[in-house]
């Protein structure tokens, strides 16, 4: 084979082609194939279903042209004979005189090929030709998925056929739909009418943060008949990917419960919900009227759908009403389970049993389905981080990855304050192109378990199919080229500059890819010298030109050197920092992206005495909350709540903080934020104690302050009085052990700090 190539192709270059996801091997010469002629398909032993996609994306791509040729331009598919030593899903694609050829021993691995074909045609076409060249490619993991909630808001059925369309487009082969929650059921069930009649239909939705618990009261619901879904699954189908529907137990079972009260621990009456979280009312595990409810959903979801898996949800399911059931008591002793946990899983077990041996299926639940045992076939989806599915992998059971660190598309992708309201979290482009889907930690033989990964869109926060959109795109092309390129062909830098060639490309298929890549960061470090802050910028692509504002004013009568001028310096900035001693306002954007200029991002620094100060820290923040480290404290930049995983320091424990403010000076006013954010388990602190001291060694009391009433967002722990002093402590305890009546009670309370204050 080498030597054919060589023969084919005297001077062949290596090279990507712009594909996404990049290919296993592309070999291109030198001579080119011309796209003006007419083109005649041929399509041996290929599938109706992509011949028929394909005749349809050629004619748009290569418009029968009017050009004289002696030969026709001869587009191949072909199906060759099985082989099962090449990979699963693999196929070859040529291009030589008058003649492209995609070739697989799979019809996937054909559909997959035609897929490259279509990216090569976009980008080729419009020149002419193509380049001679050779392509080998085949997937790095089975399971490529992208998961899409229906729930919290409903998308019609062209708009799932469109996400479809991305993942076919990104050689993507499992959609998983989140099809029941609290706040709908979204899936018609000829046995249960109710679901749909009752369960489908909420009174109205929570509208902005969580925090405000504001809820509209505009009606709002929807679902898909029968007939809908297999006509999304025929779709998805014709595309060689596979459904995994949902079917949410015992959890998350409000839409359920209101259809039919019966199904619930206490009877009810039950509403379908319109705010977003964890309810206490699941499905009764003591209950065998549930037990029959679930298998005669199950029976008519398992017709609908006729893919490997059935996911059986198993997440975030609260023990409370279980805990007080008389038949959820009863059915642990007739059972002889020890806990509430035994109990969810003996309940998870039962409708194992239903879907393997009924059926001929496998479940796959959230990593939650391990806690009191897992079911013995069953497949985990971990995504409370990696844990679940190291724990999985090790007992010889099948996980997809899905951490929330690099898998939750509903997370920000850029800066809270340019984006649209999202869940939370910080989970940019990169992030998630940086992602290993096998743990680092896992034994080598235990790597075939780790199927392969998944990017999950949940819609609270998503109000549109634009928005959608937005978060899904271009995240799901990097996690899409994590999966099927080697490894060790991965490239930040080259996968940048092929997205920007497919920015155009998605703007022709009328995809709202979201830009944030190219937005600013605007990121201050520790200075050379104490009191001094170098601001660092940087955007998505290497090279790109960035420009800045700065801007110094009044902003505050205390800053250390105001000022009675405004003045305002523009800079460009590739490299390097701009160094900063006083308050100011810097505002710096990216030009020459593939659409111009880019929003821009603004950054207030307001200085005091502990800017930029020497600072030390009794205990290092916990990793998930620690971006910037310990200087975060005294960075200039106060701390926005929307900013939780980029400005704020978060620890399990209490903390001392030192800070040395380089001489001897007056001080009136010492000061800490806090922040209180209960439903994501941030406690403020119970007390902070201030402390002042002339050499760092002997320290007087300056103030103690306690816990405000009703603290609610950023609260300031600080105090009024004077001194004179060279160094500052204070000692924050955290509220310790979250209390009964706030989500997450008996864990520990997080402490988030932001931006020590000193005048
Ligand atoms: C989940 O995000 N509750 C699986
Ligand atoms: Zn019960």
């Amino acid at each position: 084979m080498r030597h054919l190539i060589a023969l084919l192709f005297p001077l062949a270059l290596h090279a990507q082609h712009g594909l996404v996801p990049a290919p296993v091997e592309a070999v291109t010469g030198t001579d080119r194939c011309s796209l003006h002629c007419p083109w005649v398909l041929d399509a041996p032993g290929a599938d109706t279903a992509t011949v028929r996609i394909v005749e349809q994306e050629l004619r748009t791509l290569l418009p029968r042209g009017g050009m004289a040729c002696l030969l026709p331009l001869r587009i191949t598919l072909e199906r060759t004979s099985p082989d099962t030593l090449l990979p699963a899903e693999w196929y070859g694609l040529t291009v030589g005189a008058n003649h492209i050829r995609v070739h697989a021993p799979t019809d996937a691995g054909l559909f997959r090929g035609t897929r490259t074909l279509v990216q090569l045609l976009e980008q080729h076409a419009p020149t002419g030709s193509i380049p001679f060249m050779r392509i080998t490619d085949h997937p790095r993991f089975p399971w490529r998925g992208m998961h899409l909630d229906v729930v919290r808001h409903f998308w019609p059925v062209d708009f799932v056929k469109k996400y479809i369309d991305l993942l076919a487009r990104y050689k993507m082969n499992s959609f998983h739909w989140h099809l029941t929650d609290d706040q709908g059921w979204r899936i018609e069930i000829k046995a249960r009418p109710k679901l749909t009649e009752v369960g489908a239909w909420r009174k109205g939705s929570q509208v902005g943060p969580y925090s405000r618990l504001e809820y509209d009261s505009i009606p709002y619901g929807g679902f898909y008949t029968q007939d809908e879904i297999r006509e999304v699954v025929a779709y998805a189908k014709a595309r060689h990917i596979n459904v995994v529907p949902e079917i949410e137990m015992p959890g998350h079972a409000m839409a359920a419960l209101a259809s039919y009260p019966h199904l619930g621990c206490t009877g009810g009456p039950y509403e379908v919900q319109r705010g977003w979280g964890v309810f206490d009312d699941v499905f009764c595990a003591g209950n065998d009227s549930v037990v029959q409810f679930l298998a005669d959903v199950i029976a008519e979801v398992v017709e609908l759908f006729p893919g490997p898996y059935i996911h059986i949800g198993g997440d975030e399911c609260p023990k409370e009403r279980w805990k007080t059931c008389a038949k959820c008591q009863q059915r642990m002793q007739d059972e002889g389970l020890s806990d509430e946990h035994e109990l969810q899983s003996w309940l998870i077990q039962h409708i194992e049993k239903i879907i393997v041996l009924g059926y001929g299926r496998q479940i796959i639940g959230w990593d939650e389905i391990m806690e009191g045992g897992l079911a013995p076939t069953a497949a985990v989806m971990s995504w409370r981080g990696t844990e679940g599915g190291i724990a999985a992998a090790r007992s010889g059971h099948d996980a997809v990855m899905s951490p929330g660190s690099h898998c939750y598309f509903d997370h920000y992708q850029g800066d809270p304050a340019q984006e649209p309201l999202a869940f939370g979290g910080h989970t940019p482009l990169q992030k998630v192109y940086a992602y290993e889907p096998i743990p680092a930690e896992l034994e080598p033989d235990r790597h075939h378990h780790i199927l392969g990964a998944q990017g999950n869109v949940w819609t609270e926060y998503i109000l549109t199919t634009d928005h959608v959109e937005y978060m899904a795109v271009p995240r799901m092309l990097a996690l899409a080229e994590v999966l099927w390129t080697p490894k060790e062909k991965r490239d930040e830098a080259d996968f940048i500059r092929r997205l920007e060639d497919e920015f155009a490309q998605l703007d022709r298929l009328e995809v709202n890819a979201s830009r944030s890549l190219y937005q600013v960061s605007v990121t201050p470090q520790q200075g050379d010298v104490p009191g001094r802050i170098d601001v660092h910028f940087r955007t998505g692509r290497t090279g790109m030109p960035m420009r800045y504002d700065h801007i110094t004013e009044v902003l505050y009568p205390d800053a250390p050197d105001p000022r009675n001028d405004l003045e305002v310096r523009h800079g460009d900035v590739v490299d390097g920092a701009l160094a900063i001693d006083r308050s100011c306002r810097i505002e710096a954007w990216a030009e020459g992206g593939p659409d111009g200029p880019m929003s821009r991002s603004r950054q207030a620094f307001r200085f005091n005495k502990a800017t930029a100060r020497p600072i030390t820290l009794s205990v290092q923040p916990n990793e998930r909350y620690n971006a910037g480290g310990a200087f975060t404290l005294v960075d200039g930049i106060t701390a926005q709540v929307r900013r939780v995983n980029t400005e704020w320091l978060g620890w399990k424990e209490d903390v001392a903080i030192t800070i040395d403010l380089g001489r001897v000076q007056d001080i009136a006013h010492i000061g800490i934020g806090a922040l209180s954010e209960p439903h994501a388990w941030i406690h403020p602190p119970e007390h902070v104690t201030i402390m002042h001291s002339l050499d760092g060694a002997n320290f007087l009391p300056f103030a103690a302050i306690e816990r405000p009433k009703n603290a609610k967002g950023r609260t300031s722990y600080a105090g009024d009085r004077r001194v004179t002093a060279r160094y500052v402590r204070l000692k924050v305890k955290g509220a310790g052990t979250i209390p009964e009546g706030f989500p997450g009670a008996g864990n520990p309370a997080w402490l988030f700090l932001d931006e020590v204050e000193v005048r």
